[in-house]
């Protein structure tokens, strides 16, 4: 234990959740104010060779009366008749021994009159960053900058993390300075330029805020991995059963269970077409089909037309051809089938489901020409070719950063079509999933975990995983719901970013370890973290709404104790949103050239259509 100065006071009352101490000189409570204040950190003697730490939760003071000292000091006498006593209002959190050691819990109670001092920095420091395992640098204590903070990194990645706070509150760049120290970034440099590192980061980044703060100079060879609208690939065969119906049946038409049954036979019939070496094709099985030749096989079963005559019993073409094998006839062109009739030398009526598919058709049709949904339904590899099955490998590499070896990867989701976010959220998490999953299980065979660990970072998660909502997020929901539940056994963790925690998915934020809150303004958010406070700690919950800009509370299994602390602004920056409106406001009239916005607001409608007219 290091030299402690003198003790500032002395224990008045003590209990588990209170210690208060006294301090009756206004001198020396002057010259150790700055270290008096709410949330720092006091050691009160307990005992020969134990000391509490104690965070502070209020200060008070009080007068005393004094007699009036003799006249002839000019005046100031009156003032100094008044006397203050202190009185400062802790929680104990944990016992320091002697040699430094601490630990959490507090077996013995300090008894009044017993000693309380200042904690000098190296104590602060040998208790916030010499005792972690495996130390993750998380800026510095809030109430002692000059105390770097650390939390236990391997706990901290290895399980899901929330970080929320209010808008504004300064989450997108808490979690950019998390993921550049991970990954070596520091003031527009990368540390690991030399010999790059096995992170694996992917970013659901929902405001193309990210990029910023991971673009470096060319020198610095750090290789990022953006994915937008543009590059992604995603091939729409890679849609599992949800997932495709999501996008194209309605639930609530009466006749949805034929438009999936016949959806779903078409589309597993044609991934066998597709796919002929492969064996156990099922409807979820990821491999290529043509979605266009599965509209046009629903187009000819909703007209198709059976002939009726004895040893008849089958469709019928208009040339008479009798249809026994559907595959070889529906996928490939729209046919034309004889008329219905009772006479009896044409005898044919119309087919199970006649009609019974228009709308399904017109839905996919709609979706498959519009321009915003070609990254999904026309995806195209370097030199124009087509996605097929072999280019699954690649398309799973590119999320996980191993097309570019990139040690983060950007999925900028701004534009990507709202009516098709969940869709798009589902899939490329749930390609991480898998892709985490059998890697993993590989790995087992030889008793090894996985040694490819990723981490998946939701931005604005209630967008996505909302805690109640429509059927338009099931998707998504049950795809991250998985990671939450099954995730870290496999190597694939959450970093779960909100301003409402209070609206994000229940069973996501229960399963999280760890929690940084930056500011949090609303009530409800509020109780929502300090619900997760120990009785120990309850007190620093009330300082959520007081965090300064960068401030943060953290709470878990990888910080030692509930702490504040503050992170450095990450540099470069995410780019931040904020307009600063009165400076606008104040300048001159502005005049904006219309045109260009609206081109832009089309340009990208206009030049994919054009492309899409193209290709036929
Ligand atoms: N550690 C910090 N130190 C100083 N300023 C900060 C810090 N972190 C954030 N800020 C400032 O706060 C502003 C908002 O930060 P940020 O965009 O990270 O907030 P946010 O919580 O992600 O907001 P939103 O909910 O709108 O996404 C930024 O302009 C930034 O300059
Ligand atoms: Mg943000």
């Amino acid at each position: 234990m290091p030299d402690l100065s003198d003790p500032i006071g002395c224990v008045t009352d003590s209990s588990p959740s209170l210690v208060r101490i006294e301090i009756s000189n206004a001198e020396d409570f002057e010259k150790h104010k700055a270290k008096l204040g709410v949330g720092q950190y006091l050691l009160i003697a307990s005992g020969n060779d134990l000391y509490l730490l104690a965070t502070v939760m209020a200060v008070r003071v009080s007068h005393i009366d004094r007699a009036k000292p003799e006249s002839g000091d000019g005046g100031r006498g009156e003032a100094d008749s008044v006397a203050f006593r202190f009185q400062i209002d802790t929680q104990p959190i944990g016992t320091l021994s002697e040699d430094s050691d601490f630990t959490r819990g507090t077996p013995a109670l300090p008894v009044p009159t017993e000693y309380a001092y200042v904690t000098p920095p190296e104590v602060l420091s040998a208790i916030f960053s010499k005792q972690i395992k495996a130390p993750f640098s998380f800026g510095t204590l809030s109430v002692a900058p000059e105390v770097k903070f650390e939390v236990d990194g391997d706990r901290f990645f290895s399980k899901h993390v929330a970080v929320v706070g209010s808008t504004g509150s300064g989450k997108s760049c808490a979690v950019a300075k998390i993921l550049q120290t991970v990954v070596g970034i520091e003031q527009n440099a990368n540390a690991n330029k030399a010999a790059q590192k096995n992170a694996h980061i992917v970013i659901f980044d929902i405001h193309a805020e990210y990029a910023a703060a991971f673009r470096l100079a060319e020198t610095e060879e750090f290789t990022l991995n953006l994915l937008d609208v543009d590059t992604l690939r995603l091939p729409y065969w890679l849609m599992n059963a949800q997932e495709l119906e999501e996008m194209f049946i309605e639930s609530n038409e009466s006749n949805s269970h034929n438009q999936v049954s016949q959806f779903r036979h078409a589309v597993v019939r044609n991934k066998r077409r597709h796919n002929n070496g492969l064996e156990n094709i099922s409807f979820d099985t990821p491999v290529y089909f043509s979605i266009d030749e599965v509209v046009t096989y629903l187009e000819n079963m909703n007209v198709e037309v059976i002939g009726k005559l004895a040893t008849e019993g089958k469709p019928k073409l208009a040339d008479t051809t009798l249809v026994s094998d559907r595959d070889s006839y529906y996928f490939d062109k729209l046919q034309s089938f004889v008329v219905a009739s009772t006479a009896t030398a044409t005898k044919a009526s119309n087919g199970p489901f006649h009609g019974e598919f228009d709308r399904l058709i017109l839905r996919l049709r709609t979706r498959l020409a519009d321009p915003r949904l070609r990254f999904l339904f026309y995806p195209v590899k370097e030199g124009g070719a087509k996605l097929e099955t072999s280019d699954f490998a690649d398309v799973v590499r590119q999320f996980v950063g191993y097309l570019t070896k990139s040690n983060v990867t950007i999925v900028d989701l701004s534009g990507i079509p709202f009516e098709v976010l969940s869709i798009v959220v589902s899939l490329i998490s749930r390609m991480i999933f898998d892709f985490g999953f059998h890697y993993s299980k590989n790995r087992h065979v030889s008793g090894n975990v996985s040694d490819v660990p990723i981490m998946l970072v939701c931005e604005e998660a209630h967008n996505y995983v909302p805690r109640s909502g429509g059927a338009q997020y099931d998707s998504s929901r049950k795809s991250i719901e998985r990671i939450a539940k099954e995730g870290r056994k496999y190597g694939v963790t959450l970093m779960v970013v909100s301003q409402r925690p209070s609206e994000v998915s229940e069973t996501i934020f229960s399963q999280c370890s760890n929690f940084i809150s930056l500011r949090l303004t609303n009530a409800v958010d509020q109780n929502y973290i300090k619900s997760l406070l120990p009785d120990l700690s309850a007190g620093v919950g009330d300082l959520l709404p007081n965090l300064g800009q960068g401030e943060f509370l953290t709470v878990g299994d990888a910080p030692l104790m509930p702490t504040v602390g503050r992170f450095a602004l990450p540099v470069p920056e995410p780019h931040s949103r904020s307009v600063n409106y009165l400076q606008e406001w104040n300048a001159d009239w502005r005049e904006i050239n219309f045109d260009v916005v609206i081109e832009r607001w089309r340009g990208k409608l206009l030049g994919a259509s054009a492309d899409a007219s193209k290709m036929g």
